[in-house]
């Protein structure tokens, strides 16, 4: 039996496809690159904007074309199946098994009802305990870090986010649990781990995130240590001192803002407000020298007026983000913003979001720039895609390197080189291995 794993959306999802590749090679069962020749297909779904349902129907059609040609099983696990539950076999009923994201360990007994015959098997409960998830069933990718949870989750309210309503309340895994399963992967040879909730910085098993953080840290053989995402009300300034100043915590904060408007922020009940948010960045301290920091912005929230985007290019301007990632605002089933009248035309949204783009593509190529002649420690992650004997890899604060190793030479995988930054465009810097 071979099986398929797709997936789509954040890293919690990249790191569940790891725990259901686990469970399924722990059946026997043989993972392949491709679905064509899977005999079970499962998509591990988002539904955080609607691009992202509409990539998954897209598939389960090709997939429904696939199946008019030979046997095989369909299963749709992630936040799309969590949300939609029943309704996901009327949209699409070639479709044979439904699991929702709390109920991971329950696959192998669905697929082995489906393999018995059982037809439209679902199991999208809340089982308690889901985030206990056994760290020795994880059939972790070739990757040179390691994605760790910690906490699964969300208590936040935010009005546009369907991430409440699909990964459930939060629920942190024991402290010690987690050091135990790091412990293992610096054993098994990883030298970086990224910790992992919808909020982790309101992590509470047993000690919180700061402790957790330092608790790891003291871990030989463990270089460095991210952790994503944080939510700006649940930072704190012993955070704030950790990324700037502990020798193993990565100089990097992704830190989602999502608009420059204290009006809109209101709206989407994100708890903060623009000068709230402002302190929070000061806590990194004056400079933020050799700390990177990035954000999210939503664009053409409901009630979005030209000062409130205005507000949101200001707070560029103010922060100096080196990174965001900025999205159309897109309405999403049961969430509190869908009573909120949205009439501004999808062109202008498009526009307001082509600016913020554009202006961030300058500020993360200068970003860029202050490392030009310097070296750094860099982590090889992947030969390069186009070009032999070239690499890519991460500096500390999660800037692409796209390195040339010199002929013949070859770049150790998963470790740290010392490069020097030769170059700088706004997606990568060009480097040399010194
Ligand atoms: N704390 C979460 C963030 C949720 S989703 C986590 O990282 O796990 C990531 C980003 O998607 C958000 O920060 C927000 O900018 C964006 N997003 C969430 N819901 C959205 C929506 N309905 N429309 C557009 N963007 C959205
Ligand atoms: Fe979503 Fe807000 Fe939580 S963006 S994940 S409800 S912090």
């Amino acid at each position: 039996m071979k099986f398929h794993v797709a997936t789509w959306g954040c890293q919690m999802n990249d790191h569940d496809s790891e725990k259901l590749s686990g469970l399924l090679a722990g059946m026997g069962m043989e993972p392949v690159p491709h679905w064509s020749s899977a005999d079970l297909v499962l998509l591990n779904t988002c539904s955080i904007r609607e691009k992202a349902v509409h990539k998954v129907y897209s598939e389960l059609g090709r997939l429904r074309e696939e199946k008019k040609r030979r046997p095989f099983l369909i299963g749709v696990t992630g936040c799309l199946a969590q949300q939609e539950k029943e309704a996901l076999f009327k949209r699409a009923p070639q479709v044979d098994l439904v699991l929702g994201t709390m109920a991971l360990r329950q696959l192998p007994d669905l697929v082995r009802e489906a393999l018995e015959g059982g037809r439209r098997l679902i199991d999208t409960g809340a089982h308690p305990d889901n985030h206990l998830f056994p760290p020795e069933a994880t059939r972790r990718g070739e990757t040179a870090k390691a994605l760790v949870s910690i906490i699964e989750g969300c208590n936040h309210a935010c009005t546009f986010c369907v991430v409440p309503a699909t990964r459930g309340p939060e629920r942190s895994r024991p402290w010690k649990d987690v050091v135990e399963e790091v412990r293992g992967l610096v054993a098994a040879g990883f030298r970086e781990v990224e910790l992992l909730g919808q909020n982790v910085n309101s992590y509470a098993g047993g000690c919180d995130f700061a402790d957790l953080v330092e608790r790891i840290g003291e871990l030989q053989g463990l270089e460095w240590i991210r952790f994503t995402t944080s939510h700006p009300m649940n930072f704190t300034p012993r955070l704030a001192r950790l990324i700037v100043g502990h020798p193993k915590v990565a100089p990097f904060l992704h830190l989602p803002v999502q608009s420059g408007s204290d009006a809109v922020l209101r709206r989407m009940r994100r708890e903060y407000t623009v000068d709230q948010y402002l302190e929070r960045v000061s806590w990194l301290g004056e400079e933020r020298e050799g700390v990177s920091l990035s954000t999210d912005f939503i664009v053409g929230f409901p009630g979005e007026t030209d000062q409130d985007f205005q507000a949101t290019l200001d707070l560029l301007e103010k922060v100096r983000f080196d990174a965001s990632f900025s999205f159309i605002y897109s309405p999403r089933p049961g969430t509190p913003a869908l009573r909120l009248k949205d009439d501004l035309s999808q062109a202008e949204k498009g526009a307001r979001l082509r600016r913020l783009q554009q202006r961030q593509a300058d500020l993360t190529e200068e970003s860029n720039r202050r490392l030009v002649g310097r070296t750094v420690p860099v982590r090889i992650e992947s030969p390069a895609a186009t070009e032999a004997g070239h690499w890519m890899g991460r500096t500390a604060d999660w800037k692409n390197v796209h390195l040339q190793a010199g002929p013949g030479r070859s770049l150790p995988f998963g470790e740290l080189v010392q490069a020097r930054i030769t170059g700088a465009g706004p997606h990568h810097l060009r480097g040399e291995v010194a």
